[in-house]
């Protein structure tokens, strides 16, 4: 697996796992494709950016022209599809670009991706896509999709599309579904570089609900290890669930950061809990365990504690993206909320 397009490579997820391929193989090639929304920031990537194995190419997944013109003129062997809209409280409030992006971005890749005859098709999915879980019990494989939210449903749509090329037209596609990463390069929209974002202003902690509702933590290298050992060792057909046994209420991760910045509990605001807000995510990884040999080796502490010093450590990073078009997003979704303050 010499050449890889990877999607998605300026979001979070995507430039920790390229710089895992590049420091892992000496031989691989990358082309990434990225829309540069929002979410996308090439200075994820400034530290290889002059390396000769890379390459970027600036455009939208769900433009078939441009994408079949780019897959035929790669040469590449795999792809692997992260470019996503990834966030649930965006989705509430417009579902368009999820549908566009997740689920068209999907099929053009798919198609074109088909059309070259690439040895592998991983699709970068999600643990959302199986819906909620009580208190008890975790997420299998087998768990049958039952997603909640616009984006976890655009996510199950865009996998029931990838199984179906499998099944019809015997194409080579593998799904990997993981749970909640944290780490550097994380958008400051999702709850950790949020809320560390906040703290380290003296600014409220916006908790929804009674902040009972429990995620699966797994640091992002983790996770981008994952996704390598299932590109090069998985079988195709195959789904694998990624998972970091790090459960934690959204109430206790609060206090654990505001405890590692030493910030005041005061700072934490209750406010209007998320529409259709899924109680608790868990992961089952044995699969991933016996299959791909893979483990999640980062503990939660560590890897709190390093992702609080990257955020530290890179002030600039965090208030680039926070400028611009974040600014109206976060009037929107915590304007009521939070009053004059947001
Ligand atoms: P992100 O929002 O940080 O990055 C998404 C990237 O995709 C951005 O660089 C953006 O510019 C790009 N993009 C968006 N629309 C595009 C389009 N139409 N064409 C080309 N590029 C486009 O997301 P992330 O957190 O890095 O997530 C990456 C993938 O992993 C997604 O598929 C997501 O569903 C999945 N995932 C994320 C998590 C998580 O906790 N963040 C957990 C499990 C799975
Ligand atoms: P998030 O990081 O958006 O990931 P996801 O919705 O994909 O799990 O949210 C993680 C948890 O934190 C989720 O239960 C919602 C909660 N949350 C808050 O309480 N306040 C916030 O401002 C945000 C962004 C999330």
């Amino acid at each position: 697996m010499k050449k890889i397009l990877v999607t998605g490579g300026c979001g979070f997820i995507g430039s920790n796992f390229i710089r895992l391929q590049l420091d892992a193989y000496p031989d691989v090639e990358i082309v990434n494709v990225d829309a540069l929304t929002y979410a996308g920031n090439p200075e994820n990537l400034a530290d290889i950016d002059s390396d000769s194995r890379y390459r970027f190419e600036k455009g939208d997944i769900a433009d078939p022209d441009f994408i079949e013109d780019l897959l035929a003129t790669s040469n590449v062997d795999a792809v692997v599809n992260f470019a996503a809209e990834s966030h649930v409280d965006r989705s509430i409030l417009d579902s368009g670009p999820f549908v566009q992006t997740n689920i068209v971005g999907t099929q053009v890749m798919l198609d074109a991706a088909r059309k070259v005859g690439v040895e592998r098709y991983l699709q970068v999915s999600t643990d959302e896509v199986y819906g909620t879980l009580g208190k008890e019990g975790f997420f299998t494989e087998e768990t049958p999709l039952a997603p909640n939210s616009p984006y976890s449903a655009s996510k199950a749509a865009a996998d029931m599309l990838v199984r179906s090329y499998f099944h019809t037209h015997k194409f080579p596609v593998i799904i990997t579904r993981c749970s909640n990463n944290y780490g550097p390069y994380q958008f400051p929209e999702k709850l950790i570089p949020l809320f560390i974002s906040n703290a380290l202003n003296d600014q409220s902690l916006p908790v929804y609900g009674k902040g009972d509702n429990v995620r699966d933590w797994i640091h992002v290298m983790d996770h981008a290890r994952g996704v390598d050992a299932a590109l090069r060792k998985g079988v195709p057909g195959e789904v694998y669930n990624f998972g970091g046994h790090g459960e934690l209420q959204n109430l206790e991760l609060t206090k654990k950061l505001l405890d590692a910045l030493d910030k005041p509990h005061s700072l934490i605001k209750y406010v209007e809990d998320r529409a259709g807000h899924d109680f608790r995510y868990a992961i089952d990884t044995a699969k991933a365990e016996r299959e791909l040999g893979w483990a999640p080796q980062v503990d939660f502490e560590t890897g709190l504690r390093d992702t609080i010093d990257w955020y530290l450590g890179n002030p600039v990073w965090v208030e680039r993206v926070k400028s611009g078009a974040y600014r109206d997003y976060y009037e929107t979704q915590y304007g009521n909320r939070l009053g004059a303050e947001a």
